[in-house]
C-alpha cells in the first residue's frame, strides 16, 4: 500500500546540462487516493520516498491509459502531455519533508498557490538552496549562467530577449491564477503565494511564497514570506509586514481578521482581529507602547510583543508627545484580561 502526501505530473525546463530549472504542474494533487498514486507508480518504477522521475512522451501515454476511468482531469492532462516538446516529470512525495529537488520544491509551491495547503502547512525549509537562480524571459526560463549566449543568439536571429526577472521564484500568475482574485501587477506575487478568494493585490502590494491571504482582502502593502493575513483585512499603501528570512527576526507575523495596517505603516508583531495601525507607524516587537483605556487614561507601558495576537487594538503615535500608544474600545479591565489571556 502506498500513501502519498502529494503528486504532480509536470512539464518543465532544463538547462543545457540537463538540470531542472522549473516545473509547471497543471493539476497538482494533495493526498492522492491509493488508486491514483498506483496509476503513476506502476509506470515510473517508484519504490518509496520522495522521487521525481523524468518520463518520455510515450510514458505520458501509458499514464493516460492507466488513468482511464479513474481520474478525468489527470487523464486529460496526461493525454495532452503526449505531445509535449518540453521535458516531462512525475513527482511523487511520500513524506512532507524538506524539498530536495527542483520538481519537489515546485510541486510544494504549486500546492500553496492552488490553495491545496495554507502557508506554514507544507515543509519548505531549505528551498532556497534547492531552487536555481533563473532568468525569466519571454522565451521561458533560462539558466542565468547561459543567459548571455541566449541574448547573443536572439540578436543574431534579429530578435530581442525580454528578461522580466532574475530570481529563484517565478511569478505566480504564469503558473496559476486561483479563482476570484485580482492582481494588478503580476510580478509582485511569487509562485508559492496563497491568495484566498476575494483578494485584490494592488500595484504596490507584494506577496512572497509561503505567505498570503485567507481572503477577501485588499493588499496594497507587502506580505513577507511566512505571513498570513486573515479574512477581511486591509494592508494600506506601502505598508509592511516583517519577514523572518533576513535581519534576524524570528517571530512569525500574522494579521488577524478585519484588521488594517495603515498606509506606510508596518507590523513586526502578530496582530489580533479588528486591530489598526495608524498610517506611518511601524510597530516592532520591542516598541514601548503606552496603553490607554477608553477614557484616555494611562494603564501601563508594555512592549509591543506583549500585545501579540490581542484583538481590538488601535496603535498610533501620539502626534504631540511622539510616544506610541495603544487605545481600545474596551475598558482597562477588559484590556488587561485580554492581555493576560494571551
Ligand atoms: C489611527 C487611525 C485608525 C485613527 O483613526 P480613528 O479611529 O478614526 O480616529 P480619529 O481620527 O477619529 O481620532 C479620534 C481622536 O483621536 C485623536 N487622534 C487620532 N490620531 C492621533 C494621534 N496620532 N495623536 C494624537 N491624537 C490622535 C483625534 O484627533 C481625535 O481626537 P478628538 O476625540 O479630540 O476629536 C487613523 O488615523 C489611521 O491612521 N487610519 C489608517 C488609514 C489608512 O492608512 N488606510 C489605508 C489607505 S491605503
Amino acid at each position: 500500500m502506498t500513501t502519498l502526501y502529494a503528486l504532480g505530473l509536470g512539464i518543465g525546463t532544463k538547462n543545457s546540462k540537463g538540470e531542472w530549472l522549473e516545473v509547471f504542474y497543471a493539476a497538482p494533487v494533495l493526498n492522492p487516493s491509493e488508486a491514483l498514486a498506483n496509476a503513476f507508480i506502476k509506470i515510473v518504477g517508484y519504490d518509496k520516498g520522495n522521487q521525481a522521475t523524468a518520463i518520455t512522451n510515450s510514458q505520458a501515454g501509458e499514464i493516460a491509459q492507466a488513468l482511464e476511468g479513474l481520474d478525468a482531469a489527470q487523464n486529460a492532462l496526461a493525454k495532452n502531455l503526449i505531445n509535449s516538446k518540453r521535458p516531462l516529470v512525475v513527482t511523487l512525495i511520500e513524506t512532507d519533508t524538506n524539498p530536495t529537488s527542483v520538481p519537489e520544491g515546485y510541486l510544494k509551491l504549486h500546492l500553496l498557490s492552488h490553495r491545496l495547503v495554507k502557508p506554514h502547512n507544507t515543509v519548505l525549509a531549505g528551498i532556497f538552496g534547492v531552487l536555481p537562480n533563473v532568468a525569466w524571459t519571454n522565451k521561458g526560463a533560462i539558466d542565468v549562467n547561459e543567459l548571455a549566449d541566449h541574448q547573443l543568439q536572439a540578436r543574431i536571429n534579429g530578435e530581442e530577449l525580454e528578461v522580466s526577472s532574475v530570481d529563484k521564484f517565478p511569478k505566480m500568475a504564469n503558473y496559476v491564477v486561483p479563482k476570484g482574485v485580482r492582481v494588478a501587477h503580476t510580478a509582485r506575487v511569487r509562485l508559492g503565494a496563497y491568495l484566498g478568494e476575494g483578494t485584490t493585490i494592488m500595484h504596490e502590494g507584494f506577496v512572497n511564497f509561503n505567505a498570503g491571504t485567507e481572503g477577501p482582502a485588499m493588499i496594497e502593502g507587502r506580505i513577507s514570506a511566512g505571513v498570513f493575513v486573515g479574512t477581511g483585512s486591509d494592508l494600506g499603501g506601502g505598508s509592511s509586514t516583517m519577514g523572518t528570512l533576513s535581519g534576524g527576526g524570528n517571530i512569525v507575523i500574522s494579521i488577524g481578521k478585519e484588521s488594517l495596517i495603515g498606509a506606510n505603516a508596518g507590523s513586526g508583531i502578530p496582530l489580533g482581529d479588528r486591530c489598526k495601525i495608524e498610517s506611518g507607524l511601524y510597530i516592532t516587537a520591542g516598541t514601548k507602547v503606552v496603553m490607554l483605556d477608553d477614557t484616555g487614561a494611562e494603564v501601563k507601558t508594555v512592549k509591543a510583543r506583549d500585545l501579540a495576537g490581542v484583538s481590538d487594538l488601535i496603535f498610533r503615535r501620539n502626534s504631540i508627545s511622539g510616544r506610541v500608544e495603544v487605545v481600545t474600545n474596551k475598558s482597562a479591565l477588559q484590556l488587561n484580561s485580554a492581555l493576560h489571556k494571551n
